[in-house]
């Protein structure tokens, strides 16, 4: 696979510097944290609403008992894929894990609109929501077109890492998805070594043009609509959690 030169949408930002229980040092979170300035009804929504909706990180999955199954996104952008998954299954909770502030506004905003209940947010790094959460805990995990960071320098700032994919191996029920989809090739190679590597997925492929279907009621993403404006071809990737 060759490579599409893409500048990551990301300015750089230092962590927050905080310490994680487990005496760790949180890795630094690329990215941006903050876009243009709120509207006053995006702020008023992140003044009022965003604690509402915010998981609690030292017990992540407090009151989520009643719903039928737990679903997380990592680095849900704009949150077009949230709001449907939660739109389209009101017995499912969605959790939605961004640290851009101007994403989180827009899930608030399709919160409203739809008045939707089966939504949680965390504002921060999926590694500060991670860190509290049990083991086999979650039914679903989704990695939809992360920050592609494609000079070979700064693979190191990529989400998918060993230790994130060991995490989410320890977070997921038995036979329970791993979703990611990108459309950068050299991020595709880096995760399926790293998510294969790792031992305890199992990678449901079907035939050979299999990656080239997006999943069940897509409904695209910003980031997608980019890759195809640009010429790229986005690709769906699904990984089972093995029994142990
Ligand atoms: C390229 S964007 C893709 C957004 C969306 N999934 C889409 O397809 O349109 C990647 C997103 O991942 C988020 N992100 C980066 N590092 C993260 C981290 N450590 N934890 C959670 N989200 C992160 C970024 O803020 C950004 O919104």
């Amino acid at each position: 696979m060759t490579d599409t030169p893409l500048k990551p949408s990301n300015g750089l930002k230092p962590s927050n510097g905080l310490k994680p229980s487990n005496g760790q040092r949180y890795r630094r979170l690329w990215g941006r944290a903050k876009g243009k300035p709120l509207s006053p009804y995006q702020s008023g929504l992140v003044e009022t609403q965003l604690a509402n909706v915010s998981i609690d990180v030292g017990n992540p999955l407090a009151g989520l008992e009643s719903f039928k199954s737990i679903s997380v996104e990592v680095g849900f952008g704009g949150g077009e894929h949230l709001l449907h998954r939660a739109q389209e299954n009101p017995d499912m909770v969605f959790i939605g894990v961004e640290p851009f502030l101007n994403g989180i506004a827009k899930v608030l905003a399709g919160i409203d609109r739809g008045q939707l209940k089966n939504i949680r947010l965390h504002h921060g790094d999926v590694w500060q929501f991670l860190e509290n959460l049990t083991d086999n805990s979650l039914d679903h995990i989704d990695i939809l077109y992360p920050d592609p960071w494609p000079k070979v320098r700064h693979y190191k700032r990529r989400l998918i890492q060993e230790d994130l994919i060991g995490e989410f191996h320890r977070a997921l029920k038995p036979n329970c998805a791993l979703h990611f989809a990108s459309d950068i090739p050299s991020y595709i190679d880096w995760a399926l070594v790293r998510i294969l590597g790792h031992g305890g997925f199992n990678w449901n492929v079907e035939g050979c043009l299999n990656w080239q279907e997006p999943y069940k009621n897509w409904p695209g993403t910003r980031y997608e609509a980019k890759a195809y404006r640009e010429g790229r071809t986005p690709h769906y990737f699904k990984f089972i959690r093995d029994e142990d």
